[in-house]
């Protein structure tokens, strides 16, 4: 960012902020990035595609000489995987307002250690939930538009023969952490037929996780047990307590919040046959997103002044758009990835995939910095992303030559200049 010419700070949660000044900043800013956090044994190119990719973005724009009316801010958001706090965006909800200090203040990870004492090891400066909140938030209309480049996570750009896609919609996710518990015991003097087994219990949970959402019929309709963790984890005791999230999603809230309610009724069921303890919290359950309009027709335009085929696509996978959504006018660039793999080492992007993404983007992103448009505020939104409860629970490498891929970009728009050999205050070989 700093290489880019860019004003750089770091919010109150830990949201890594470049902004370029514009020449009428009361017309608001113009954001675009990504995060570049990432589950364990992850790929290379989830999120990291949009941070690295909005740095380039903007820097071929500037080395054209171009001048945004509004700021553009280009941001690396914070924790927008729930690996290690259990919810999901942390960053994108702190800058929507839809994390209150109190919640940020219960959040810990499987340590038990907090957020903002893992931000102060990390390098933040130490503050209260009610001050990291406040330093994180903008105000309502302060961000005009939100672009986010990612990859696809998905088939249908290959199965287009498109590079990049413009998304229309993003479909949203309800999380549920259950806990099972029960006595535990010997696994040689406990008969089988007294036993009050959570792990037999839980069984049953992960077999009506998978029939719900078969059953719901919607293609866009999907639920998975991610991860589980037993105590004592021993082999020769029967589990005294397991916990379990559960992941599910669909385009359609009505269709999804019944999937889950499904799974309630098995947990209980399950708990009661086996007589054993069961407690449920629900981190979160936010509403699907239709993209702005501006923005997709923005990016639709972009790709069409690129000379290039960019089909609608929905987004199954969330983002940090979609928190962003009901706060500002939001919209993602997709870039297509190698047979949908995603979330695993063989993750891959091409960088001429992922260039054809960078300049739909900076066009993208000079079209609404342009401030041709009355810097009216997003209509209302009656949704918000709700936090509704808070849970605990690992990281990728990423390589890039940042430099590289502005000067690939800058080339081809026609920007002198940009990028190209060092020249930036990178890592050495403008990799990162
Ligand atoms: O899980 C998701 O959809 C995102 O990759 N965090
Ligand atoms: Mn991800
Ligand atoms: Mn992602």
């Amino acid at each position: 960012m700093l290489d880019a010419g860019l004003d750089v700070s770091v919010d109150g949660v830990g949201n890594v902020r470049g902004r370029w000044r514009g020449t009428n900043p009361e017309r608001g800013t113009v954001a675009t990035g990504s995060h570049i956090d990432a589950i364990p044994l992850s790929g290379a190119y989830d999120g990291t595609v949009g941070v690295l990719g909005g740095i380039a973005a903007v820097k071929a724009l500037r080395g054209a000489g171009w001048v945004p009316q509004r700021d553009l801010l280009v941001v690396s958001t914070t924790a927008e995987e729930p690996t290690r706090f259990g919810l999901s965006c942390i960053g994108a909800r702190a800058m929507a307002g839809w994390l209150t200090a109190r919640q940020l203040a219960a959040l810990r990870d499987a340590n038990g250690t907090t957020f903002l004492d893992a931000a102060t090891a990390a390098g933040l400066p130490p503050t209260t939930p009610a001050d990291a909140i406040a330093r994180s938030r903008f105000a309502p209309a302060e961000m005009t538009h939100w672009v986010e480049l990612h990859i696809e996570q998905a088939t249908a750009l290959e199965a287009a023969g498109a590079a990049v896609g413009v998304v229309t919609a993003i479909a949203a996710p309800a999380a549920l952490a259950l806990t099972l518990t029960g006595p535990g015991g010997h696994a040689g003097t406990v008969p089988m037929a007294g036993r009050a087994d959570p792990l037999r219990a839980a069984a049953d949970v992960v077999a009506a996780v998978e029939a719900a959402a078969t059953a719901a019929g919607g293609a866009d309709t999907v639920a998975t047990v991610g991860a589980l963790r037993l105590s004592p984890n021993a082999a020769n005791s029967i589990p005294r307590e397991v916990s379990l999230t559960v992941d599910v999603r669909d385009i359609d809230k009505r269709r999804r919040d019944a999937v889950v309610r499904a799974v309630r009724s098995a947990a209980v069921a399950a708990a009661k046959a086996r007589r054993v303890k069961l407690s449920i919290a629900s981190p979160n359950a936010d509403p699907p997103a239709a993209c702005d309009p501006d923005v997709v027709t923005a990016a639709r335009g972009a790709a069409a002044e690129l000379g290039m085929h960019a089909p609608d696509v929905v987004s199954r996978a969330y983002h940090d758009t979609l928190i962003l959504a009901p706060y500002t006018r939001a919209g993602m660039v997709f870039v297509r990835c190698r047979a949908g793999v995603s979330h695993t080492p063989d993750e891959y992007a091409s960088a001429a995939d992922i260039e054809a993404g960078v300049k739909v983007l900076a066009l993208t992103l000079a079209e609404l910095a342009r401030g041709g448009t009355p810097a009216d505020p997003p209509p209302p939104r009656a949704t918000s992303c709700p936090v509704t409860g808070i849970v605990a629970s690992g990281v990728g490498s990423f390589v890039c030559p940042v430099n590289q891929l502005a000067g690939m970009v800058g080339r081809a728009l026609g920007l002198k200049g940009v990028g190209g050999k060092g020249g930036g205050r990178a890592a050495a070989g403008g990799e990162l």
